[in-house]
């Protein structure tokens, strides 16, 4: 399918699920309006994004995701992201230097990833593919990552602004669970990012990697 055929599709859903007025389109791609007066939009802004991971993972291998991976030697492994939403954790992926395959099934954040992903001019596009259709696996992924939006917000960590627009928006994902598992039954590695101490998301977790304000559930095949 071709990049204007996603969006067109994209466009209808965004109208029929009465969402065209959170989007606004600009020269430099999608602006999502906050539902707040006065409150500035969320942009994209992919090489922004990027080259601050690169710079913050000077030492990534003491990152808990980096560590979920289970990195063994110098190669570095092709990861589905079944969650990209505005791609943080893409981002964080190729930034150590893994290839990734992207999916996002929601309107909002698939367009701004798909105008911002066609307009984005770097080498290591070579190492990145969206999703936003089909929802394939690539038979030759090795990890699978799941990320979905959950319930549990702790009332310490106020999540900032764009995820707090972003998740008045997008909802929460009620099937989580059950993409979870059809994830699993692929016998590959799968990490599923949580909440600190919050309860596991499937049953049978290998073992966790903690962050300060993150956990990763490593699920070994
Ligand atoms: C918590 S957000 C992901 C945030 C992302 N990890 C980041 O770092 O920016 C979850 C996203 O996954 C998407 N999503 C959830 N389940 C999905 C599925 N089965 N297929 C594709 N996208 C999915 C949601 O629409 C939402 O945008």
């Amino acid at each position: 399918m071709s990049v204007d055929s996603i969006e067109q599709a994209l466009l209808g859903r965004l109208q029929s699920m009465g969402l065209q007025d959170v989007l606004r389109q600009t020269p430099d791609g999608w602006q999502l309006i906050s539902p707040d007066e006065g409150e500035r939009p969320v942009v994209l802004d992919l090489e922004k994004e990027f080259l601050q991971w690169k710079r913050t993972l000077t030492s990534f291998r003491d990152q808990p995701l980096y560590r979920a991976l289970g990195v063994k030697g110098t190669e570095l492994p092709f990861v589905l992201d079944a969650t990209c939403g505005l791609a943080g954790d893409s981002l964080q992926l190729l930034a150590y230097g893994c290839r990734v395959h992207s999916w996002e099934r929601h309107p909002v954040p698939a367009l701004m990833l798909l105008r911002a992903h066609s307009a984005w001019q770097h080498a290591v596009k070579e190492r990145w593919s969206l999703d936003l259709a089909d929802f394939s696996i690539p038979s030759d992924v090795q990890i699978l990552y799941f990320d979905p939006m959950y319930s549990e917000v702790s009332k310490k960590a106020l999540p900032r602004k764009e995820m707090r627009i972003f998740r008045e928006v997008v909802g929460q994902d009620t099937d989580a669970v059950e993409v979870a598992e059809r994830l699993r039954a692929q016998k590959k590695r799968l990490i599923i990012k949580r909440p600190p101490k919050s309860s596991e998301l499937l049953p049978g977790v290998s073992f966790a990697q903690e962050g300060k304000a993150v956990r990763f559930d490593v699920y070994l095949p």
